[in-house]
C-alpha cells in the first residue's frame, strides 16, 4: 500500500490526514512512480482550503522519483522510459504520496543535475515564472520589476529571465538581497520608499512591466506608479484587483495558463539540464511532517523551497 496526504475538511492544515491508498496499475499510457521527494507550493494549502472544495482533497502538484511500472507500449513526456528511470512530474494530482500512477506525458526524464528535492520543485515556479515573463512581453535590453524575487517563482524568473538578455529589479527583504543578486537581478529591499529605490535601481531605464509574485498594496501600488500599460503589470496573487485597476492575472487554474505552462515543462527540464536553472531548496521534511512543512511553507519567508521525502 502506498500512503499520501488529504486535506479532510476547509479548517486548513490542521484538517490533513496521512492515510493508505492504492496505486492502481499502469494501463497503456500511464506510469506509477515511486516518489522520492514531494515538491512543495503555497497552491498546495490555498486550492484545498478553497470555497467548493470537495473533500477529501488530495494534496501536491509535483514530485521527483523513479518509474516503478510502466503501461504497455508507454512512453513518457520526454520520450522512450523504462522501470527504474528517474523523473520529474507535473502538473500531478496528490503528489504528497510515496506513490502514485499518472498519465506519462506528465513526466520527464529528471536532469541530473538536479537532485530530488530539486527536480521535485522545478516545474510549477519554473512555469509559473515563464509565463510571467512570456506575457511581461520584455525583450532583450529591457528591464522589469519583479516583486518578491527571492521567492521561488522570483529566483525561477530571475533566471529564466537573464537568458534571455532581460534587466530585473527585484525585491526581496534585508536578509535575501544576495539570493536576488546570486541569480542576476539588481536587489532592492521592498517596504518604504520603493518606488524610489526601483526607480534608483533601473537607472534611468523604463520599466516595461510589473510582476507581482506576492500581492501586498505596496507592490501592486508601486507596480501602478512605474508602469504605465496595465496589461503589462502582472499578478500571480490578487484576483480581486483584475477588475478594479485593470490589471492582468494569471493562474495554474485558468485553461490558457494550464495550457502554456504544460508547453514549456520540456524547455524548463532542458535548461535544468544544462546546468541554466536551479532550485534552491531550503529544508526537506521526512513525508510524515507534511503539516510542520507546511506551516513553513505558508509563512511568506520559506527561504527556498521545501521538499518532502517519504
Ligand atoms: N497564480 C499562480 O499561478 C501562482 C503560481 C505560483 C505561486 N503563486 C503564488 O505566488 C506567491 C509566491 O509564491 P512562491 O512559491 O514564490 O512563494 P515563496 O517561495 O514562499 O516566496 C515568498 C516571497 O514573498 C516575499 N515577501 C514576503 N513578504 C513580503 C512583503 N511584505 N513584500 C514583498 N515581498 C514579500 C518573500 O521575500 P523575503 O523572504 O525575502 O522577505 C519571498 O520572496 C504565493 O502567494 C503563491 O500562492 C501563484
Amino acid at each position: 500500500m502506498a500512503q499520501a496526504w488529504f486535506a479532510t475538511g476547509p479548517g486548513g492544515i490542521a484538517e490533513w490526514e496521512f492515510r493508505e491508498v492504492e496505486a492502481p496499475a499502469p494501463v497503456a499510457g500511464e506510469i506509477t512512480i515511486r516518489v522520492h521527494a514531494a515538491g512543495m507550493n503555497p497552491a498546495d494549502v490555498k486550492h484545498s482550503a478553497r470555497p467548493g472544495a470537495e473533500f477529501p482533497v488530495p494534496l501536491g502538484y509535483e514530485v521527483s522519483g523513479e518509474i516503478a511500472a510502466i503501461g504497455p507500449d508507454t512512453v513518457i513526456g520526454s520520450g522512450a522510459a523504462s522501470v527504474g528511470d528517474e523523473v520529474v512530474a507535473f502538473r500531478v494530482t496528490g503528489g504528497y504520496t510515496t506513490e502514485l500512477t499518472i498519465p506519462a506525458d506528465k513526466a520527464f526524464a529528471k536532469p541530473s543535475t538536479l537532485t530530488h528535492p530539486e527536480a521535485a520543485n522545478l516545474l510549477l515556479a519554473g512555469a509559473t515564472a515563464a509565463e510571467l515573463l512570456e506575457r511581461s512581453g520584455a525583450q532583450r535590453g529591457d528591464t522589469v520589476l519583479f516583486h518578491a524575487a527571492s521567492g521561488a517563482v522570483g529566483v525561477s524568473f530571475l533566471q529564466q529571465a537573464a537568458v534571455r538578455g532581460i534587466r530585473v529589479v527585484g525585491t526581496a527583504g534585508a536578509r535575501n538581497l544576495d539570493t536576488v543578486r546570486r541569480y542576476g537581478g539588481v536587489a532592492i529591499e521592498y517596504g518604504d520608499g520603493l518606488v524610489e529605490r526601483a526607480r534608483d535601481a533601473a537607472a534611468g531605464a523604463p520599466f516595461v512591466a510589473a510582476l507581482d509574485g506576492v500581492g501586498t498594496d505596496e507592490a501592486i501600488a508601486s507596480s501602478l506608479e512605474l508602469v504605465e500599460d496595465r496589461a503589462r503589470i502582472i499578478t500571480i496573487v490578487r484576483a480581486d484587483l483584475v477588475e478594479a485597476e485593470g490589471i492582468v492575472m494569471i493562474g495554474g487554474m485558468k485553461k490558457a495558463s494550464a495550457v502554456f505552462r504544460d508547453g514549456v515543462r520540456a524547455d524548463l527540464v532542458d535548461l535544468a539540464a544544462r546546468g541554466r536553472l536551479e532550485v534552491p531548496v531550503a529544508r526537506t521534511y521526512p513525508m510524515t511532517e507534511a503539516k510542520a512543512a507546511a506551516d513553513l511553507l505558508m509563512s511568506g519567508h520559506p527561504g527556498g523551497k521545501l521538499a518532502l521525502l517519504p
